[in-house]
């Protein structure tokens, strides 16, 4: 595959610091790579004698198997780190431990961490290309790239389109990097939840706000809808799960009030029940594996584009 043009950047650290045009480039490579991964034969050189580090030191599934499944089909030589069973658990730093994974030649770090910051904090002081793959509530870029892509499969050109973003704002990275790239790429975006699961911030990043998911359903092209973080909530944002999905989860009775077509999408792990039931999720709106299947496409076409700048 060549390609002419090259991202504004060397790391992908946060959507905030792509250009509409590095969000555009990734699209088109990755419509390529999609072709590539349906082929029969789904491996390409392209990555040949680039070794990448994937570092989680959070869990993840979808994150993690779709970054080293992309990184097989572009022929790169992969090394898998977990946390739980390192010497983080001995006392070490992220930069020893990132340093002595470097010194074994790797070129390009994906990384998950629960501190936000953590990849800026790298990029200062490794060589290596570095992939955000989540850090804390801050930034997911790859998951709002997969996104983005996925909408655009079902609705086309996102500019003027009605996106929502419902459900648990405050604590999730995938809203930030979400909000980041729709606004970029033209797209009207409107966040809906229980007003404590809403930053007080939000309306300055250009996105409206609602309370009310029967509207919000009735506005929007697409619900990307997000599951209530359990583990990041120190304190009590909502009375119950049962009232949160009574009042914001988002089931058939509600899609079946709406005369209009709705695309459905969740980036997962889903709280069945909560968020969303699984009649919707399983339903004919439902996006939630083609997004999975997409997710591969993109971070192919992330990793092959910083590769072609080293
Ligand atoms: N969407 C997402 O980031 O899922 P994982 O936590 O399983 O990687």
């Amino acid at each position: 595959m060549a390609t002419l043009q090259q991202l504004s950047t060397r790391h992908v650290l946060g959507i905030k610091y792509l250009t509409e045009a590095d969000i555009n480039l990734i699209f088109e490579t990755a419509e390529e790579f999609k072709e590539v991964i349906n082929r029969p034969i789904k491996k390409v050189p392209s990555l040949r004698d680039i070794t990448v580090a994937n570092l989680f030191f959070e869990n993840s599934t979808r994150t993690r198997i779709s970054f080293e499944l992309a990184e097989k089909r572009l022929s790169a030589d992969v090394v898998n780190f977990s946390a739980s069973s390192s010497s983080v658990k001995k006392g070490e730093t992220l930069l020893d431990t990132v340093n002595n994974i470097l010194s074994m030649k790797v070129d390009m770090v994906v990384m998950r961490h629960p501190a936000p910051g953590a990849h800026h904090f790298l990029s200062r002081h490794i060589d290596a290309n570095i992939i955000n793959a989540g850090d804390g509530t801050h930034e997911h870029p790859t998951q709002a790239l997969l996104d983005s892509f996925s909408m655009r499969e079902q609705i086309g050109d996102l500019r003027g389109k009605n996106i929502a973003i419902i459900g648990d704002i405050l604590h999730s990275r995938v809203a930030l990097s979400n909000i980041f790239c729709l606004t970029k790429l033209g797209a009207n975006v409107r966040v809906c939840g229980p007003p404590t699961l809403i930053p007080k911030y939000i309306k300055e990043l250009g996105v409206e706000v609602s309370y009310d998911i029967r509207d919000t359903l009735h506005w929007c092209d697409v619900a990307n809808i997000l599951r209530i973080q359990l583990e990041r909530q120190d304190l009590r944002y909502i009375p119950s799960l049962r009232e949160y999905a009574q009042y914001f989860g988002v089931s058939r009775e509600l899609l079946d009030e709406l005369d209009k077509p709705i695309v459905i999408m969740h980036p997962g792990p889903i709280n069945r029940g909560v968020e969303i039931t699984s009649e919707v999720a399983d339903s004919e709106h439902s996006i939630i594996l083609q997004q999975v299947e997409n997710g591969v496409a993109v971070r192919m076409a992330v990793l092959y584009l910083l590769a072609a700048m080293r």
